[in-house]
């Protein structure tokens, strides 16, 4: 998936995933705990794993239930009158456009308007909150950003898109408006000047759907790790949790905000959105070793698998000493690809520990 997300073992997939077979084969049911873009939870079910995934992020929901839930294409059969009205009936594609393409199609040329976006998060806007117009987007982007997000609240609003077809829309539209935010990495700030992608039209695109007949295989959780985890049995439960003091709600506010629909108040100069409800123990080094064991000591499960960085708050030592607790420990590295942001200078690659807990 096209987000640069920090953390994200996009790169690194083949590696974790080796591991996994090794500890329980294709056919065992997996949990993602911490699934983020959902790159482990994706590659997980195109080998045939049962995979539970779960976030505190409402957008790592919405990524989870396009990548784990379709076994079928999308109808969007309810919403015919809407795409008749919006989508060109000629298309000048070789092959008939599928009711997947004409909904986005017709998604892409829906009315702009001055709706939260453009007033909060362009500088053709007046922030509530604040003197200055926050640059995260362009007039142009954000107002269609705005007339996109009204058109698929209303159409779900009205049953005429089902759950599913909600999520796969607000996962398009996050990929979209991600690509041409005028941000350096995160939305931690935007940029002073429009650069790059961010001066391009926001255009949606039909996401690469992972059609598979595994009906009821896989399920996905929005939740606290410490909490669901005494609700969850599995064979083998993959973490990946944060490993640094940057709050992904707080990194990725405006992300959350496309994906929970609403308008929060933005606040100060980056205009965050409250994000307190989101607040991750792992972002704070002495909280972090309560919440791995409330993990460990509560979910049925006898292998955990456990992702962290050389750079983390919390010293290969120190995890190790801590997951001893519970069971016998095994560590393997290798290399990954640093985040950074597009102005960093810190060298481009880190130390991965992949860490292996089998519950005594
Ligand atoms: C390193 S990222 C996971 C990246 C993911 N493996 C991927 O490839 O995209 C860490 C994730 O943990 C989530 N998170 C942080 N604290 C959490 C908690 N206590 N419970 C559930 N999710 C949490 C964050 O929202 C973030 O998506």
């Amino acid at each position: 998936m096209g987000i640069r997300y920090i953390g994200a073992k996009t790169q690194v997939i083949g590696e974790i995933i080796k591991e996994i077979i090794k500890i329980v084969p294709p056919g065992s049911h997996v949990t993602d705990l911490m699934c983020g873009t959902c790159s482990i939870s994706t590659a997980l079910r195109m080998i045939g794993y049962n995979v539970t995934a779960n976030d505190v992020m409402t957008y790592s929901y919405h990524h989870a239930r396009q990548a784990l839930l379709f076994t079928r294409p999308p109808s969007f059969e309810n919403a015919r009158d809407f795409i008749d009205a919006f989508c060109p009936k000629e298309s000048k594609k070789l092959f008939p456009l599928s009711p997947y393409e004409q909904m986005i199609e017709a998604l892409n040329r829906v009315p702009s308007e001055d709706g939260y976006f453009w007033r909060e998060f362009s500088l053709g806007g007046y922030p509530k909150n604040t003197e200055k117009p926050r640059n995260y987007f362009s007039p142009e982007n954000a107002k269609k950003i705005d007339g996109i997000r009204r058109l698929v609240r209303q159409l779900h609003g009205e049953n005429k898109i089902n759950g599913l077809e909600h999520s796969l829309l607000l996962h398009d539209l996050i990929l979209a408006a991600n690509d041409i935010a005028n941000i350096a990495g995160t939305y931690g700030h935007y940029m002073a000047k429009l650069t790059g992608r961010a001066k391009d039209k926001i255009i949606i695109k039909p996401s690469t759907l992972l059609i598979i007949d595994d009906e009821g295989k896989h399920t996905v959780l929005q939740d606290y790790a410490e909490t669901i985890s005494s609700k969850i049995t599995c064979d083998l439960c993959y973490i990946d949790p944060p490993y640094m003091k940057r709050q992904y709600a707080a990194n990725y506010h405006i992300l959350e905000t496309l994906a929970r629909e609403d308008e929060p108040e933005a606040i100060g100069v980056s205009g965050l959105r409250p994000w307190r409800d989101q607040y991750s123990n792992f972002c704070t080094k002495t909280r972090i070793r309560d919440s791995f064991r409330k993990i460990f000591s509560s979910m049925n499960c006898p292998h955990f698998l456990v992702s962290y960085s050389e750079d983390g708050l919390l010293s290969l030592r120190e995890l190790e000493e801590l997951f001893s607790e519970f069971g016998n420990v095994k560590t393997m590295f290798f290399p990954h690809k640093r985040f950074k942001s597009n102005t960093s200078q810190l060298t481009p690659y880190l130390k991965e520990y992949l860490i292996q807990l089998k519950i005594r």
